[in-house]
This record gives structure tokens, sequence and C-alpha cells, in this order.
């Protein structure tokens, strides 16, 4: 690979797991950080509350890619967490964001790659959406999962005690954010939200900041309406986004260009036979396909720096 070689700024259009597996061919293509905000498998209800006395409409999240029939959750999640694992510097660190709907098939599945717990991070927001059902508590948090290889990974601590909520001290990992609305949600011509789970952008920013330094490379397996290009462009980063469906790539452009981020779009790449095994580890997931030894370490707390 030569010197000179750098990576552009690039939104793929496919699916995460051929892109990934295809940028895996490429060693220009190991990134600093992965921001991953998955589907988390909560679609077929449709739940509806028209006219909230906070204004607008509240659709409960009800798409397709949100859908998975034949295919297992299981499944899914831990064929794109192994091909976003592999694609991981020695020294970087991977976000996952889930709810306690899909928590276990996420750390499930980072266990069977070998990856290291170093936070769960709760997002707390701050105007959730009221439980329409009276039946449970409030649903008022989401987690986000800090991943790394092992030892090395970056950690720009004196930079996150300046964070507005660390008041100088250690930032916790408690995370409170407002859901993204108002001016920072897109919106499409029908004025509702033009894509339905628009992550904030500062909690996205939160988590590169922590994590890079200038110049760093990001993946977003996931890109959904571009926010982590959206944080990356922000912090001078490079980046790469993968989103699957063709109706959100106008979106992201948008989004981008009118910061003046320089990036190009590429069309859906051919796709890969997912079946082979590959550095001894299963392309398919099997329960239990790691030693126990590797599980150990799994939740160990992380030794201090020199
Ligand atoms: C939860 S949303 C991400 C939202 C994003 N964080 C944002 O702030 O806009 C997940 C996105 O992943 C896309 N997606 C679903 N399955 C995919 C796959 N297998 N490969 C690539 N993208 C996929 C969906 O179309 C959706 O836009």
């Amino acid at each position: 690979m030569g010197e000179d070689l750098i990576l552009r700024n690039q939104l793929f259009v496919g699916d995460c797991r051929n892109v990934m597996a295809l940028l895996r061919e490429n060693p220009l293509y190991r990134f600093d950080v992965i921001f991953a905000d998955p589907p988390y498998n909560l679609s077929g209800n449709g739940l509806q509350w028209k006219n909230k006395k906070d204004g607008g409409d509240w659709y409960m999240v009800n798409e397709r890619w949100d859908q998975f029939g034949e295919e297992s959750y299981a499944e899914f999640t831990y064929q794109w967490i192994l091909q976003a694992y592999r694609l991981l510097k020695p020294t970087g660190s991977m976000f996952i964001c889930c709810t306690y709907h899909n928590i276990g098939d996420v750390m499930t599945a980072l266990h069977e790659v070998g990856a290291k717990c170093l936070n769960l991070i709760t997002w707390q927001k701050s105007n959730p959406v009221p439980n329409m059902t009276r039946r449970t508590l409030t649903h008022s948090c989401e987690y986000i999962a800090w991943f790394a290889h092992g030892k090395g990974w970056t950690y720009n601590y004196d930079l996150m005690k300046q964070e507005p909520d660390a008041n100088g001290k250690q930032l916790r990992d408690l995370w409170k954010f407002p859901v993204c609305q108002g001016a920072e949600r897109i919106k499409g011509p029908d004025r509702r939200a033009a894509h339905p789970t628009q992550k904030p952008l500062a909690l996205v920013r939160r988590a590169l900041r922590a994590t890079t330094r200038p110049g760093s490379s990001a993946l977003d397996p996931f890109m959904g309406s571009g926010t982590t290009a959206a944080a990356a462009h922000e912090l001078g980063l490079r980046w790469i986004g993968i989103e699957r469906e063709e109706k959100y790539v106008q979106i992201i452009r948008d989004r981008l260009e009118s910061r003046g981020a320089d990036f190009n779009v590429s069309p859906k790449p051919t796709l890969l036979d997912l079946s082979a095994e590959e550095d001894g580890q299963q392309d398919r997931w099997t329960p239990r396909s790691r030693p126990q030894a590797r599980r150990r370490s799994f939740y160990s707390a992380p030794k201090p720096l020199g």
C-alpha cells in the first residue's frame, strides 16, 4: 500500500455485511472507530399516536429494514459484528447502539468474536415519548456498548472531562441527551421525520471525540440519515458509511453537501458468499462457538494506562 493512499469519504449503498467483507480485502479500510446503530428488530406493530399535545404525531418505527422473518436476528447480528470487528484497528473502538430488546443478541455476538467490553453507556433521553400503554415504566433509555480489541485503545480522558455534564471530573457512563427533534430533525416533503431513527448528533460526536484523533477514520455500517458522517465531518475525521435503502441516500447526500463535505457515493457492490470460514472464526452464528477461556476476560475491568 503506497504512503500517498488515503481513505476517501464514501457512502456505499448495499448490505453492510457484503460491503464490509469487500472492504476487508483492502488494508486501507481499517478504522479507528466504528459507530453502529443497527435495526433493533422492533417493527411489525405499527403503534401510532395522533395529535400529541407537544405537537405532531408519533409513529412507532415500522420499517421493512427492521423486520426479520426467515432470517434470525441473532445470526444477522453475529454476521455484521464479525465483519465490523475485522475492520477495527488494534487500537480502535466500536460503539453499538441497542435497547433492552436486542442487547442480548449484541452482547452475545461481541462475546463470540472475542471483543472486550469497555463500558455499557446508558443514553438517558431527556424528552422520552410517554408510554402509551400505561402498563410499564416509560422507556427513557437506550444503551451504547463500547468495545475494543483488548488493549491499547484510544480514550481522550482529559478531553472528556471538558464535556459540559462532566463538570471537570471524569465523564461517567450515563449520557443525557434529548431525542433528535426540532431544527436538527431532518424532515421530508410531508413534514414528517425523513428517517425514523435519526440519532442526536451530539451523542455520536461525543463517542467519536472520545476515541479518535484528528485524521482518524470512522465507519458506520448503518448510516441511516448520515449522523455519523456529519459528526465525523465536524471533527475532521475521514469516514465510510454504508446504507442499504436507496430511499435514504438522497437524505445523506443533502445533509453532507449542505455542510460542505467532500465524498463519493458508490453503487451496490456484488454479493459475496458469507458462508466460508476464515481466521478460524465461523461466519455463521452457532451458539457457544467460542471456547470458554475467551469468555472469562469479557467483562473484566481494563488495567489503568502506564
Ligand atoms: C437505526 S437506523 C440508523 C440511523 C442512524 N444512526 C441515523 O442517525 O440516522 C438503521 C439503518 O440501517 C439500514 N440498514 C438496515 N439493514 C441494513 C444492512 N443489512 N446493511 C446496511 N444498512 C442497513 C436501514 O435502512 C436504516 O437506515
